[in-house]
Formats: structure tokens, sequence, C-alpha cells
């Protein structure tokens, strides 16, 4: 028997994908956010769609200067996920303050950060969907990886608090690239 759900749980059953960290520069100033909703529209080039609350000081700074940095931070980085997660640019310096180290991208201003297993430069190419959701829309300049981190685990977000970690790879046969 099927039981109602509460419609603001809905968004923990469609789970898109990796928690990403999120970071912007203006003005000098670096910043990073942990951002869960996100998901890819193309693959080459490749873009994709994020939604960045116009609360978070990290919205000024993509309106502002267009471009970000998504890295991917695996399991061993969960408690600074949640914690840059859980407070402001405007009030810390969250790379300082969480020990996540930037590195200097080559094509935005935004930086790369050095714990997390892959980093993605990109710019804003579409904000015709930013004051109406909060969406927007990527493109990937530059795209790294760290082949050091072997097998990394990536946190997936279920709500309050609750991540699961990347399990198992099974491979089938698919079309899909
Ligand atoms: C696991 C997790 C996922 C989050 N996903 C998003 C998201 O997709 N979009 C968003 O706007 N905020 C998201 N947040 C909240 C921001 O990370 C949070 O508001 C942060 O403090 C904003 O930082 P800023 O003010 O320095 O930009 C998430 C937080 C956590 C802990």
């Amino acid at each position: 028997m099927m039981q109602e759900l509460a419609l603001p749980d809905v968004y923990r059953f469609l789970e898109p994908g990796p928690v990403v960290l999120l970071t912007t520069a203006q003005n000098g100033k670096m910043n990073v956010m942990a951002m869960l909703w996100h998901m890819m529209v193309e693959f080459v080039p490749p873009r994709l769609a994020c939604v960045v609350s116009n609360g978070d000081y990290s919205f000024a700074a993509m309106r502002a200067v267009g471009e970000c940095v998504i890295a991917i931070p695996s399991v061993e980085s969960a408690s600074e996920v949640v914690a840059v997660g859980n407070v402001s640019g405007r009030d810390v310096d969250k790379f300082s303050a969480f020990g996540l180290t930037p590195v200097a991208a080559g094509r935005v201003s935004a930086p790369l950060i050095e714990e997390c297993f892959a980093n993605f430069e990109c710019r804003v190419v579409d904000d015709s969907l930013v004051e109406a959701y909060g969406i927007f829309v990527l493109e990937v300049l530059a795209a790294w990886v760290d082949p050091e981190k072997e097998n990394p685990k990536t946190l997936h977000h279920h709500g309050y608090g609750k991540f699961v970690v990347d399990g198992r790879s099974i491979h089938l046969k698919s079309k899909m690239p």
C-alpha cells in the first residue's frame, strides 16, 4: 500500500548525481559552496545546468563574473563538503577554515580544489533561467582529473544529513557512451 509522501521530500528520490563543490572568485576573493542540484545537458561541448540559490554568496559571483569550477569530492572529504554547504563565504574564508587547497585554474578565475579528484572549469553560457529558477547553464572549458586518486567514491545526498557513498560497479552492454 502506497503512503503519501510530503512534497518537499520528492527531490530525495531523484538524486541527480554526486554532491559537488562549486568555486567562484570575485575581486580576488575565492569562495566555495556545496551543490547537489545539477544535470548534464550536452556531451560536446560538455554543458550542464545547475541551481545556485540567489541567497547564496556564490550567486552574486556567478552573476558578476560568469565563471566557476565544479570540483568533485570523494567520501574522504565528506565533512568538508557538509561544512562548506552550511556556512556562507560572506562570513568565513571557507578554504582556510576547512582545509581545502585552492589551485589556479587555466581558463577561469575560480580555483580548482586539490583535494577533489576531478575539476571542471566552466563559463556561464545561458542565464535566461536564472531569474525564474536559479538555473545557470554552464559549458566546461577545461577538465582535470587526478590519476593518483584511484577509485574515488562519490557522495550522494538523500536528505537530512544522510549520504550514500558510491558502491560496487557493474558493466553492461549499452549504446550510451
Ligand atoms: C549536501 C548539500 C547540497 C547542497 N546543494 C545546493 C544546491 O544544489 N544549490 C544551492 O543553491 N545550494 C545548495 N546547498 C547549500 C549551499 O551550499 C549553502 O547555502 C552554502 O552555505 C552557500 O555558500 P555561499 O553563501 O558561500 O555561497 C547545498 C548544501 C549541502 C550541504
